[in-house]
């Protein structure tokens, strides 16, 4: 077999996933990361990268929840074109039939429409040409696969990719107690970006469940690698992976840890599990430890002047829930007005309506989804 360069080694070129609304942010975060030509689309970003920059921009990336390295790009009008084509891929070079693999797979505006089949058909190319060669099969195991593969189809044009990072790039691996509705840790690292929060004031999450957004705080305030507690990247079965460049990007990346200074970044929870999860996933982290949490409820904190306030209410999904969050929105507007002068507090709503509970004008107002939900983060300036 006459093996063709793969497309991300003929032009350098990679796509990172990201939510809706954060594409600008993400530009941002991967050109400091070392990213060019960065070109921003729906829900992704297109850039090209060195090897070194590669590796940063997956250690590092707090807003990105994949990097895909496309290996074929290819017109796709059906199924069995799809599997004909994914044939002249080398897979056999690529990996070994001892390790796992699995596809992610999206479909939209094409002749194709069912995303698992296509992925069906992919998978089925894959084992047959290893069975062909050596009359075994590598496994697909979907819980801890060695390989990610994606396979991405908009307007009949498929795409065929190595997934660089490997599993999705939100979980840092600092989560390891949760609460009811935590949020997801890139959500929390763009509000805590959208803050442009420098550490120059205290940040307080007065009803921090788990602790995420105080994860994400300590994380970009003490400059951790958002994924500092992962061993295996996707970036490590590319046929061309560098461990050298690798183990130095790393070690760069580690030298700029820096420590928190005492009471910078505190939270507080009504629920006494809530913060015993909190301390349990920031004490994973450097420094983490020196966060402070307690149980208190907001109405009975002492007041808090010139901090930045982040804070993620509950919402409810059922009518009496929903008037409950709906009231309780009504007094964390209250103990902000009152309680909180000179501070600037940024809330993460699960459902929108909510914003208009708070009694507050806020100063902007930006939609960001989590998990399928669309929810608003705003800003409120106390004076
Ligand atoms: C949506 S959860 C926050 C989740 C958090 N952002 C995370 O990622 O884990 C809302 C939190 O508000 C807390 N809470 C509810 N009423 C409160 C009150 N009066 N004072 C302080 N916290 C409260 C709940 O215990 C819950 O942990």
């Amino acid at each position: 077999m006459v093996l063709e360069p793969f497309v991300y080694q003929k032009n350098n070129s990679y796509f990172a996933q990201v939510a809706e609304n954060v594409e600008p942010l993400a530009e941002r975060e991967l050109t400091a990361l070392g990213a060019t030509q960065v070109n921003p689309v729906y829900r992704g970003v297109y850039f090209t990268a060195t090897p070194e920059a590669l590796y940063r921009i997956v250690y590092q990336t707090r807003l990105c929840t994949r990097v895909l390295a496309p290996l074929l790009h290819f017109d796709c009008h059906s199924t069995k074109y799809l599997y004909k084509t994914a044939l002249t891929i080398p897979w056999v070079e690529l990996f070994d039939r001892e390790q796992t693999f699995v596809i992610t797979a999206t479909v939209s505006d094409s002749k194709i429409t069912h995303s698992q089949y296509a992925s069906l058909c992919l998978k089925d190319a894959i084992v047959d040409q290893f069975q062909e060669k050596f009359g075994g099969r590598p496994n697909v195991d979907k819980r801890n696969p060695d390989l990610v593969f994606n396979l991405h189809i908009h307007k009949n044009t498929a795409v065929i990719s190595l997934d660089a990072s490997g599993a999705s790039l939100h979980r840092r691996g600092y989560r390891q107690e949760s609460v009811e509705a935590p949020i997801q840790e890139s959500l929390a690292a763009s509000i805590i970006d959208l803050t442009q929060w420098d550490g120059e004031r205290t940040l307080i999450d007065p009803m921090c469940g788990s602790g995420t957004l105080l994860c994400e705080a300590l994380m970009r305030y003490c400059r951790i690698p958002a994924s500092y507690l992962r061993e295996s990247f996707g970036f490590m079965r590319m046929p061309d992976f560098e461990p050298e460049t690798w183990q130095r990007v790393k070690a760069e990346a580690d030298a700029q840890i820096r420590d928190l200074p005492e009471g910078l970044i505190t939270g507080s929870d009504a629920a006494k599990l809530a913060v015993k999860a909190a301390r349990i996933n920031l004490g994973q982290l450097p420094y983490g430890k020196e966060v402070v949490v307690r149980t208190s409820r907001f109405q009975e904190l002492e007041p808090i002047s010139n901090a930045v306030i982040v804070a993620n209410p509950p919402y409810g999904v059922r009518l009496g829930a929903q008037e409950e969050a709906a009231a309780l929105v009504g007094e964390l507007g209250s103990f902000l007005k009152h309680k909180c002068t000179g501070s600037t507090a940024y809330l993460y709503f699960g459902d929108r309506e909510l914003v208009k509970k708070i009694g507050l004008k806020p100063a902007w107002k930006k939609p960001l989804s989590n998990g399928g939900l669309d929810g608003v983060l705003a800003k409120y300036e106390m004076y």
